[in-house]
């Protein structure tokens, strides 16, 4: 995507001692970024505060994470906001947070438009409570004409559940006589992920030092440069965020080949 240099400048204005804008690459950007926004909970409980807070907060972290994402000419940002497995967590943490993703998506819209942003959404949406998937149908459909950036939230996504249902997708088309199961290869299943038609991700971020991917995009990450920042999510920042690219850009992609 292309990048306009003076708002970028200005966009990074405020100095920074660990991240230097200088030192940007734009030639050697990562075309997908992926983050796990992590650290909500520890965030609001080192504050005395209610975990519900933490994720709240997590929310302006996120538009700036959007916002950067646009100034640095990053064609798709995914992020994971809920996992299959975070159904496990209390009743009333479930219920802040979707109702939580239903409000932020519509009054993050006008940003969206502002930014020509298309949004996408990773998961199975259909377990999703009725007003938060009303929601996200309102968002795609009011996005759909817009052409820069692509910004994916993973809502009630799995990796694991992700490939189970493109395995059944593809056994329906085989036992259809639609699919001769010798021909599936790499390219068929991945046009049965949540991610079909976008690139893989080049660099994962994740925040609050945990070092697993949680069951995120599992097959989508196998080559991406892998970033992990201390910082608990609420507090995570465009210079956070501009510190993984220049980590990213020092790193050699090999792909299982040898160095260039
Ligand atoms: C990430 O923060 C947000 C979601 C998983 C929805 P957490 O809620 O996992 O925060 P920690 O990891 O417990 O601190
Ligand atoms: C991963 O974070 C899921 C999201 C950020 C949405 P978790 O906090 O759920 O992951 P674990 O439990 O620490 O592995
Ligand atoms: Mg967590």
């Amino acid at each position: 995507m292309q990048v306009d240099e003076e708002k970028l400048r200005q966009y990074f204005s405020r100095g920074d001692e660990g991240a230097k804008l200088g030192s940007l690459d734009l030639s050697r950007m990562p075309r997908h970024v992926s983050i796990i926004m992590d650290g909500n909970g520890r965030w609001a409980q080192e504050r005395g505060l209610e975990r519900s807070a933490g994720h709240v907060a997590g929310v302006d972290s996120l538009r700036e994470a959007v916002t950067t994402s646009v100034r640095l000419g990053i064609d798709v940002l995914s992020v994971y906001a809920f996992s299959t497995e975070n159904w496990n967590r209390p009743q009333h943490e479930v219920d802040l947070l979707m109702h939580l993703f239903a409000t932020t998506l519509l009054e993050e819209l006008p940003l969206f438009h502002q930014e020509n942003v298309r949004l996408r959404f990773f998961g199975d949406l259909t377990a999703l409570p009725k007003e938060t998937f009303e929601v996200f149908q309102e968002g795609l459909r009011s996005t759909q004409g817009n052409d820069g950036m692509v910004f994916a939230l993973a809502v009630n996504y799995g990796s694991r559940a992700e490939l189970v249902r493109a395995a059944r997708e593809l056994a329906r088309m085989s036992a259809g006589g639609e699919l001769d199961p010798n021909d599936i290869d790499s390219r068929m299943l991945e046009e049965k992920l949540y991610t079909a038609g976008l690139p893989d991700p080049d660099l994962l971020i994740r925040s609050s030092g945990e070092l697993r991917l949680s069951n995120f995009l599992l097959w989508q990450l196998a080559y991406a440069e892998l970033y992990v920042s201390e910082r608990y999510w609420p507090d995570f920042s465009r210079w956070d965020y501009l510190q993984a690219v220049l980590a990213y850009q020092s790193r050699n992609r090999r792909f299982g080949g040898i160095s260039a």
